[in-house]
């Protein structure tokens, strides 16, 4: 099958609406990954839970990219808040990706730089930026588009949450959509992260987290599909 969408997320509650709407469905089970291949919404696509933090992510987006060499990875999900004014349930598309964690700065590199491909920010692909930004604003959602930064550490606490909005200038955080970003970089594949905010990354997050995971994971979920009718 000629794959046209891959979409990846990092936990059973981000994907599960979408892989219970996959029609003539089947599964490729690579380095303990499931590939779940199908139509949805009339588009050839490959889903796929990663499972959470950077590593995971990478290897999935990578061999999503060698197996299925989809047009468009769609990473989807939940995130920490961490600009001002973005509150719980808003959606984030993102615009560019960094690794708030990556720091090779004691050797003289900028925070956050990828050696060897020498960049800090990843972009996202515009033509889905802006059809997510459209098809959100249409389903009543608050959407803002902005930087996202991926670290593999889990953001609760008001000092972490400041230090990645001032290095980075970041509206989110979360633990994948980097990776998946530097991967379909390196592989000159197009991609897009959107996410709903699922609590505000600093001492309330443990508590909100819980709470508005399922409702926040399936509102991203739910835009994803939308954007795949319209790609
Ligand atoms: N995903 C959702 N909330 C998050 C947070 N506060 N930190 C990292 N990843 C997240």
């Amino acid at each position: 099958m000629n794959i046209e969408i891959g979409i990846i997320g990092a936990m059973d509650k981000e994907l599960e609406d979408l892989i219970s709407m996959l029609e003539d469905r089947g599964t490729d089970s690579i380095s303990g990954i499931d590939f779940h291949t199908g139509i949805l919404s009339g588009k050839s696509v490959v889903i796929a839970k990663c499972g959470i933090g950077k590593v995971f992510a990478a290897m999935c987006a990578e061999i999503m990219i060698l197996r299925f060499s989809p047009t468009l990875i769609i990473n989807t999900g939940v995130a920490g808040a961490v600009a001002d004014g973005i509150v719980t349930g808003d959606i984030v598309v993102a615009d560019t990706l960094c690794q708030h964690d990556m720091d090779t700065s004691p050797i003289g590199d900028p925070l956050g730089l990828v050696s060897g491909i020498n960049k800090i920010y990843f972009d996202a692909d515009k033509r889905a930026v802006e059809i997510l930004k459209g098809r959100a604003a249409d389903m009543g959602l608050k959407v803002h588009v902005g930087r996202i930064a991926t670290g593999d550490r889990f953001v609760a606490g008001a000092e972490e949450k400041s230090r990645i909005r001032k290095l980075f200038s970041a509206s989110a955080c979360e633990m994948e959509g980097g990776a998946v970003a530097h991967v379909a970089f390196v592989n000159s594949t197009p991609f897009a992260v959107v996410r709903a905010i699922s609590d505000s990354a600093d001492g309330s997050a443990t508590e909100d987290y819980p709470t508005f995971l399922s409702k926040a994971a399936a509102r991203s979920a739910a835009l994803t599909l939308a954007l795949v009718e319209r790609w």
